[in-house]
C-alpha cells in the first residue's frame, strides 16, 4: 500500500509538472541557477557611451599604427599587385589541396550568379541579376590573376567586394579555381593525363 501512495505521488507530480502549467505565462523571472556572466555592463555593437568625447562606443583604431602580424606588406599577396600593374601569378605554391579548397570556396562564394561552370548562368539569374558575366570570354580568359583577385577583394561595377567574408588565402584558392574553370571550358579529354582519366568517369 505505501508503494502505492509513493508510486501515485510520483505519478501525479510528474503529470501536474509536465502538462498542468502549459500555456501560462508569468512576469517572474525563470530561476537561474548559474548566474555567471548573464548580466553585466557592456556596449552594444554601434552603440553610444558618454565615456569617449565623440560619443561612439566603436572606436577606431590609433591612427599611424599597425596591428601585429598585420602590416601586410606583401602587394602581390595582399592586393593583387605589382607597382602600378595587376600581378599575375600567385603569391603562394599552387597546389591540389589549394584548388580543392578553391573549388569549395567557389561553389559558396561565386556559383549563386556566376554558375557551377563560370559561365555567368547562376541561379540569382532567373531573379533578374542578368548582367553576370561568363568567364570563359577572351577578357576574363587574359585578365591576371591579380586583377581576379582584386576583383573579389573590392569587387567591380554591379558586383559587391568579398574581403569581408573571404580570407586572403582563400581568395588566392578562388583565383585558381576560376582559372581551372575557364581552363576546363577551353579543354578536351586529351588535356587531361592519361593515369586520371579514370577520374572523369570514361
Ligand atoms: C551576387 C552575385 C555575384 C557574386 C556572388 C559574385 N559575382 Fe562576380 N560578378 C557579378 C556581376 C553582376 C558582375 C559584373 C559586374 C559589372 O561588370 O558590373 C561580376 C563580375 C565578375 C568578374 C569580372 C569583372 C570584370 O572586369 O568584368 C569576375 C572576375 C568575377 N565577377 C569573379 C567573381 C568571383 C571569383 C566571385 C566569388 C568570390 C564572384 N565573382 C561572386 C556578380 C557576382
Amino acid at each position: 500500500m505505501r508503494t502505492f501512495f509513493i508510486v501515485f505521488a510520483f505519478i501525479v507530480v510528474t503529470l501536474v509538472g509536465i502538462f498542468g502549467f502549459r500555456g501560462m505565462t508569468t512576469d517572474r523571472r525563470p530561476i537561474e541557477v548559474f548566474p555567471d556572466m548573464d548580466r553585466q555592463p557592456r556596449y552594444e555593437p554601434q552603440g553610444e557611451s558618454s565615456f569617449f568625447a565623440d560619443g561612439r562606443a566603436d572606436r577606431e583604431p590609433v591612427r599611424g599604427t599597425v596591428a601585429r602580424g598585420q602590416l601586410r606588406e606583401d602587394d602581390h599577396r595582399y592586393r593583387g599587385r605589382e607597382g602600378d600593374e595587376f600581378a599575375a601569378g600567385y603569391p603562394m605554391d599552387v597546389t591540389a589541396s589549394l584548388m580543392s579548397r578553391g573549388r569549395e570556396r567557389y561553389g559558396i562564394f561565386c556559383s549563386a550568379c556566376h554558375g557551377g561552370t563560370g559561365d555567368g548562368q547562376g541561379i540569382t539569374r532567373n531573379y533578374g541579376m542578368v548582367a553576370t558575366p561568363t568567364f570563359h570570354s577572351d577578357r576574363l580568359r587574359s585578365m591576371t590573376e591579380g586583377e581576379i583577385y582584386d576583383v573579389i577583394s573590392n569587387g567591380r561595377g554591379l558586383m559587391g567586394p568579398y574581403a569581408g567574408q573571404i580570407s586572403v588565402e582563400d581568395r588566392w584558392a578562388i583565383v585558381a579555381y576560376v582559372r581551372a574553370l575557364q581552363r576546363a571550358h577551353a579543354g578536351s579529354v586529351e588535356d587531361v593525363p592519361a593515369d586520371n582519366r579514370g577520374e572523369l568517369g570514361l
